[in-house]
């Protein structure tokens, strides 16, 4: 692997089975009580400049779980609130931590602080990808569908947003199905897009985007939303409403699906807007399984890049 996890984009073939495949083991160690102390006396920096729920206690315990420890670094009583240069944090950083996880609005400060970094750099969410998030909805995948993961239809249905991207990345690099609908206004990103079509050619995934939930859906073995108000956009919620409106997860959408079709939602959810409480509760034990991978996930992340 690369010394950073920013993007599945930049995973090499192989990286996304092996970070599955150890993700597998760390969390049958942990139900079993065998130790798995492999960053014994490691620390890992978090950087959030957004909230964070999941994220921040699935970082910290897995690296308590790992033998290490874990510092939140928040940016409103870090100097990075009060404008010091990420190329400064990262090389101080660089002297006291052995990894960072930073959570971000612009994708470019998390690759900036990657590049003036000495250590591994996690991406924890930025307003182009989440690609953590992604890998726990993968390790979540193999356990409700089977470890082909190739062999899926996936339909991600919503806001062309970051995990509708990071989606992208993931589905180019296992050779899934996806089919991501979106209104032509908020489509997923063009660069993005464009990556996944080139990496779609050398795992024969199939991508396509529309603007018909419906045809997004049809057959699906998952169906995949988010909230349509990403952090940072608070103020359009309203207008996003609206806009959104014909493309939530609800049963009638859901009766289009495969009937053992599953539903996932990175959460936090807002039934009665993406998602139904009929459909989000008919998926409970698959959405909380995915919420619990996030903790498997990482600590596969930070074991094969801080180990
Ligand atoms: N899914 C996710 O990243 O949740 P948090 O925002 O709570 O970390
Ligand atoms: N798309 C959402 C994901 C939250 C985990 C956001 O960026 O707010």
């Amino acid at each position: 692997m690369d010394k950073d996890f920013l993007s599945i984009h930049d995973l090499m073939p192989g990286d996304v089975e092996d970070i599955l495949d150890l993700a597998a083991n760390l969390k049958a160690m942990q139900e079993s009580g065998v130790p798995h102390r492999y960053l014994e006396g490691k620390t890992l920096g978090m950087i959030f400049e957004k909230s964070s729920t999941r994220t921040r206690v699935s970082f910290e315990v897995g690296m308590y779980q790992l033998g290490g420890s874990a510092l939140f670094l928040s940016s409103h009583d870090t100097q990075l609130g009060r404008g010091e240069p990420i190329r400064d944090t990262a090389r101080v950083l660089s002297r006291y931590l052995d990894g960072i996880m930073i959570r971000t609005f612009a994708h470019e400060t998390a690759v900036e602080l990657a590049e003036w970094a000495g250590i591994p750099v996690i991406n924890a969410l930025t307003d182009l990808l989440h690609p953590c998030q992604v890998m726990a909805d993968f390790l979540t995948l193999r356990e409700h569908k089977g470890k082909d993961l190739s062999s899926l239809k996936v339909a991600f249905v919503g806001d062309g947003n970051n995990m509708a991207n990071s989606y992208l990345y993931g589905a180019a690099k296992t050779g899934m199905t996806l089919v991501v609908a979106t209104p032509k206004t908020h489509q997923p990103d063009k660069t993005v897009v464009k990556n996944a079509l080139k990496d779609a050619k050398n795992t024969g995934a199939s991508i396509t985007l529309t603007t018909d939930p419906a045809e997004a859906v049809k057959d699906a073995d998952v169906v995949v939303t988010d909230t349509w108000a990403s952090m940072g956009q608070e103020a359009e919620h309203d207008k996003r409403k609206k806009i959104f409106a014909p493309y939530q997860v609800n049963t009638a959408l859901m009766k289009k699906a495969d009937r053992r079709a599953i539903v996932m939602h990175c959460l936090p959810a807002y039934r009665g807007e993406e998602i139904t409480d009929e459909v989000f509760e008919a998926n409970a034990n698959v959405i909380f399984d995915e919420a619990e991978n996030r903790l498997h996930a990482q600590k596969a992340i930070m074991t094969l890049l801080m180990g």
